[in-house]
Parts: structure tokens; C-alpha cells; sequence
């Protein structure tokens, strides 16, 4: 078939005249194909899912009701433009409560439809062509790939083991560190499971003072947090003069599809975020935020989301263990980030962490996620369905015996 006339009018940023030919599939793509392919051609064997990070129940009944109570309001019904003041104050209670931020809600919150968007928004906010954003591999890309759309660049700071999985800050250029603009991290970390500590946090605000930079704080997993409470970057001083924290409703509070999450932090950070949003879009619906609000005024929904995960997580820890698998408990997150097995002892080698997932899935219908960034790594997420704990006892004890089938080498 011709090309249309079109085909020589895209924008570079997404591939210009050869958009749209690749051939190259994306590593998410990948996965769907190969369940599919995993349920057609062993039907008779359950998927274990270990794949997808989406919480596996429902917003709690009390949120779901405020919901339905709201969306027969009349003066919920308009444009919610950058977000009513019912949701920042919730916002600045729930911040308050949890972590001691004290926040005004007028000026020092924002909500975005869901976290992600803001991640494509920030950039808007400070990078111009040949500005640097500094980002942690492996992570959330997306401030990465809209500061690529506006002609910046991306610089890496991988998560290592040996450096305990937080970024080498003092090794970065000179030259680097001239033209970067922005510093995303992300803590409770996806996927390496990592928690923040204040040493950590402090080290960040004294760097960003030092050189000039904006720190995007990602804590979409925050109340997923296991080996301490759950932390806020904003409640180490100064960090509110350097940067932003992004929230979402999605993990702690199971609104993944009702698309909520907010920036807090310094008020000019904020004030620019809002005025690139107000530029994109019209808001979240005023009902969904103002059901969200009743979420957030109630502390036990992330209590027992994070219970609810931990006691997974702690089950599938020991499983793989037993496997051979070289791990520990997770700080935080539903995700198990551990080195992949090197091969099987049936003399099966797996050259990276891909291929080792594409096998467990293909041979033994156990989805993961590969991570090969910053060494070759598998994450497993303690989001898959199972009704209640005889449920996931089962899952586990049929996850224990197939990856024992398989013998694998590390
Ligand atoms: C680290 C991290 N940040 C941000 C997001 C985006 O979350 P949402 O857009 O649902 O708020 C996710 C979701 O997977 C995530 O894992």
C-alpha cells in the first residue's frame, strides 16, 4: 500500500517519515504476545501472573460510594480547570498526617489526571533544547521521553546493587551537571523496591542547591512502604525549596483507572506545572476528586493496601528463595526486583534478563518483567488475582513447583 501523504510529515521526535515501519517491539508489547501465546498454547495451564503492575482490587466501598453519590451533583458536572480546592485541602490533611509536611493548599498542590501526566508536563515547565534532565535507570521513563520531545536530553544514573540502588550523585560530570535542569527520582523505587532514607533525601537537597537543579521526587508507590513508615521527601528541610513530589491515588489507595495523583512542593514549581496543565487539559472529573478526598481523610485504606501487599510479598520472597533465587525482602512497592537466573541446570544459558522471562513464560507460563538497564534483573509484582489468602497459598505453592521443575542457575 502507498504511503499517505502524511507519511513525510511526522515529527522526528516520534520516528519523522519512518514512523510507524519499525519493526522493533517494545518490551511490554513482548510480554502481552507472549501470554497470549503462553494461554493458547498450554490452555490447560493457569497463567501466573507475576507480570503486571496493576492493583488487583477495587477502590474500597466507602470511596466507591462518595463516587456515586457525587456524580448526581449537579456542580460537579463542569470543567475542573487545575482541580478543586476540596481535593488540595484533603491533600494537605492527608500530607500532614502521614509524613508532617504542612502544606497551603492553594498554591502548594496541584492534581493531574494520574501521576503520569505530570511527568510529561514537568519537562514542558523547564527544559529547552539542550537542557539536561538526570533520571535513574531502571525507572518510570516517561519525564524522560517528553524532555527528549522538547529537545533535551537525558542523562542516566543507573541503580546498582553495589551502591545500594540510590544514583551516584558525586559521579556525574562537570559538564553534565552545567546543563542539567531537572533530577527525577523515585522512592519507594520501581522496580529495584528500594526505600529512600533521610541521609538520602538530605544529600539530594544539598546537591540540587549546589547546582542549580529542580528535584521531581516520584512517589507513586509512597504508602507502599515496609521497612519503615511510609516518608515523604518534603519533610526533609529544604527540600521544599528545591523541588516537587509527585503523588498518586493509583497504588496505595487501589484508584489505579480513576487516573488522580498531585504535585506538591514549592509553589513556583507548582504555579508552572498548572499553567502547562491548564494548557492540556481540563481536569479530573470534579466527583472522582472529590471521592478521592474522602480517601485520603481515611488512613486505613493504604494501611491495609500495604498489609495486603507485604504479606505477599513476604510469601513470594521465601518461594523464590527455595528456588534459588538470590533475595530479600523489598523496602517497598509490590515488586520483587532480583537478579535472573544465568540458565537452568539442564544446561539451558539465558544471555540476559529477557530471554530468561521469555523462557519462564514460554515453558512455564510465569510472566515477569525483565529489567536488563543496569544488569540483568527479573521483577516479580505481588499484584496477581487471587481472592483470598488460601488463593494466593495456592498460587504460590504451584509458582514453587514449576519453577522448581526448571532448576534454575544463578
Ligand atoms: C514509579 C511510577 N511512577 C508513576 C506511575 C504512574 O502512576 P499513575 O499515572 O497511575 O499515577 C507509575 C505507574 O506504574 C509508577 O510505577
Amino acid at each position: 500500500m502507498a504511503d499517505p501523504y502524511f507519511q513525510q510529515l511526522f515529527a522526528d521526535r516520534i520516528g519523522g517519515a519512518d514512523y510507524g515501519k519499525g519493526t522493533e517491539i517494545y518490551k511490554f508489547e513482548k510480554i502481552k504476545r507472549a501470554k497470549r501465546q503462553a494461554l493458547a498454547d498450554h490452555p490447560e495451564r493457569a497463567l501466573l501472573d507475576f507480570g503486571i503492575g496493576e492493583n488487583d482490587s477495587m477502590a474500597p466501598a466507602n470511596v466507591r460510594q462518595v463516587m456515586a453519590d457525587e456524580i448526581n451533583k449537579p456542580e460537579n458536572r463542569g470543567y475542573a480547570d487545575n482541580g478543586v480546592i476540596e481535593f488540595k485541602q484533603a491533600v494537605a490533611r492527608f500530607m500532614h498526617r502521614e509524613f508532617g509536611v504542612e502544606l497551603d493548599a492553594a498554591t502548594e498542590v496541584n492534581h493531574a489526571i494520574g501521576s503520569k501526566p505530570a511527568y510529561a508536563m514537568l519537562p514542558a515547565a523547564f527544559i529547552n533544547p539542550g537542557d539536561v534532565t538526570l533520571m535513574t535507570v531502571p525507572g518510570y521513563p516517561v519525564a524522560g521521553t517528553h524532555t527528549r520531545y522538547y529537545g533535551g536530553i537525558v542523562h542516566k544514573l543507573p541503580l546498582l546493587a553495589e551502591n545500594n540502588f540510590f544514583p551516584d550523585l558525586d559521579g556525574i560530570s562537570p559538564d553534565i551537571l552545567a546543563k542539567a535542569k531537572l533530577l527525577v527520582i523515585n522512592y519507594p523505587n520501581s522496580p529495584t523496591g528500594k526505600t529512600a532514607t533521610t541521609e538520602f533525601y538530605e544529600k539530594v537537597v544539598e546537591f540540587a542547591k549546589q547546582h542549580q537543579i529542580v528535584v521531581v521526587q516520584d512517589a507513586a508507590h509512597s504508602m507502599l512502604s515496609f521497612d519503615h513508615p511510609p516518608t515523604s521527601f518534603l519533610s526533609v528541610p529544604g527540600a521544599k525549596e528545591v523541588g516537587v513530589e509527585v503523588h498518586s491515588m493509583s497504588k496505595g489507595f487501589d484508584m489505579i483507572g480513576w487516573r488522580l495523583g498531585w504535585v506538591c512542593g514549592h509553589p513556583l514549581i507548582v504555579q508552572a506545572f498548572a499553567d502547562v496543565k491548564d494548557n492540556s487539559d481540563s481536569g479530573q472529573f470534579i466527583a472522582i476528586q472529590k471521592a478521592a478526598a474522602a480517601a485520603l481523610d481515611d488512613a486505613s485504606i493504604p494501611q491495609q493496601t500495604r498489609e495486603k501487599y507485604r504479606r505477599r510479598m513476604t510469601k513470594l520472597v521465601e518461594v523464590l528463595k527455595r528456588c534459588g533465587f538470590e533475595c530479600s525482602m523489598p523496602g517497598g512497592t509490590y515488586f520483587l526486583y532480583t537478579p535472573a537466573p544465568k540458565g537452568l541446570a539442564d544446561g539451558t544459558t539465558f544471555e540476559n534478563g529477557e530471554a530468561a522471562s521469555q523462557y519462564l513464560i514460554r515453558e512455564q507460563s510465569i510472566c515477569t518483567v525483565p529489567w536488563d538497564d543496569a544488569g540483568p534483573y527479573l521483577r516479580f509484582s505481588v499484584t496477581y488475582v487471587a481472592a483470598d489468602e488460601a488463593a494466593e497459598d495456592a498460587l504460590m505453592a504451584e509458582t514453587e513447583a514449576r519453577l522448581k521443575s526448571l532448576a534454575p542457575v544463578f
